[in-house]
């Protein structure tokens, strides 16, 4: 029932029992909240990144954001304080009869505060001058006592080799010096929830996981990543490093956009114990998703076998190996002269379907914009 924009979104007693619920007026989505027995309704679309604020949580007189918790008021729209000026509209509501009616125009405009852009979400532009390699090391050791790797040990060969005789710009990032935050699962709210630069990295400054993202997307031409095998798989600070690279991979499915272009990838894997193909995979298929390409063979490794325990007499044997470290060099030789040829025929990018690598329409968009769910799609 609509009367001079006033619309009977139901029976108060019902609704009344969800602190916050989304509601369709139209095509128009509002978040319609029940706080100490008064209603308020405010634009259910979130400023930030278009969040579904009647998903979202009541903290006191504020919504909360589901996808990167920024409040508003409840009844008035306007941010939390401080924030004031970064305003949803806010409705009208009124109860008549048992009945809440909202009024479908807001009495009160969108506003937005300006945030300054993260350093992260400038444009990327390609390298020119001597190629750039990154080592980045995966290994955990306790800190402050420093033990000998294998891995580390190449990845070290093989920057020296690229700074002399190559010539190449160097920079090795290690992981266990970090202090950075597990995936949080961002991806799993939306796809749109998961943003560049990282949801994490935009909201928690003492989050260092910037460090590698600077050095990947804007910095180098060459990864070189080392890891040890762990129970058959590459270290767990790899798998938390990587799984915080969703938001890389992610631009290329939500929005056509490749932040790694034109980088070629190599891997240094090293283990007592054997499966360095299923950890090589592993690796090449995911640095082959975010966008990066590989030279004729484009990893070493070492292992001794699955009888093999004495790590002791392991260790000893990657450092002394004259093969291993030369092999090391080599790889960070194959990895620059690739990317030499690469900086010289640049691939133009190509048109791509909506889903990038998928090379299809993704499913979720088309569903979602059926459905009117899409925050793309749904009007105010
Ligand atoms: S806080 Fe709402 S979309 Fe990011």
């Amino acid at each position: 029932m609509a009367d001079e924009g006033w619309v009977d979104v139901g029976a108060a007693a019902e609704l009344a029992r969800q602190p916050v619920q989304q509601l369709m007026l139209g095509r128009t989505r509002v978040a319609l909240s029940f706080r100490d027995g008064k209603f308020g309704a405010i634009s259910g679309v979130c400023n930030h990144a278009g969040g579904p604020l009647g998903h979202g949580k009541l903290d006191g007189d504020y919504v909360v954001c589901p996808w990167h918790y920024w409040k508003f008021h409840y009844q008035t729209g306007k941010g939390e304080p401080g924030y004031e000026e970064d305003a949803v509209p806010g409705h009208e509501v009124r109860v008549e009869n048992g009945r809440v009616l909202v009024r479908s125009t807001p009495v009160s405009k969108r506003s937005k505060k300006p945030h300054a852009p993260h350093p992260l979400a400038r444009p990327v532009v390609a390298s020119t001058g001597a190629i750039r390699v990154l080592g980045i090391s995966t290994t955990a050791m306790t800190q402050g006592q420093e033990r000998y790797s294998t891995s580390d040990d190449l990845l070290k060969s093989a920057l020296a080799h690229a700074a002399a005789p190559l010539g190449c710009e160097t920079q090795l990032v290690r992981l266990n010096d970090l202090k950075f935050r597990a995936c949080e699962g961002f991806y799993s709210k939306s796809a749109r929830a998961c943003t560049w630069p990282c949801s994490i990295t935009q909201m928690d400054p003492a989050d260092q996981l910037d460090q590698v993202y600077e050095g990947l997307v804007h910095w180098a031409d060459v990864i070189l990543v080392a890891t040890p095998i762990r129970w058959g798989a590459a270290s767990s600070l790899y798998f938390k490093m990587v799984e915080r690279m969703n938001c890389i991979q992610n631009q290329e499915t939500i929005a056509g956009k490749s932040l790694l272009h034109n980088k070629v990838a190599g891997f240094i894997i090293t283990g007592g114990q054997d499966n360095v193909q299923a950890v090589a995979g592993q690796m090449l298929g995911f640095f082959a998703e975010i966008g990066c390409q590989y030279p004729q063979y484009p990893y070493i490794a070492h292992s001794r076998g699955w009888s093999a325990e004495d790590m002791e007499n392991n260790t000893r044997y990657v450092q002394d190996s004259r093969l291993l470290h030369e092999g090391a060099g080599a790889l960070a030789g194959r990895c620059v002269d690739m990317a030499v040829m690469m900086r010289a025929g640049a691939v133009a990018e190509a048109p791509r379907a909506r889903g990038g690598r998928k090379a299809q329409e993704l499913d979720t968009h088309a569903q979602l914009q059926r459905s009117g769910a899409d925050p793309a799609a749904a009007a105010e």
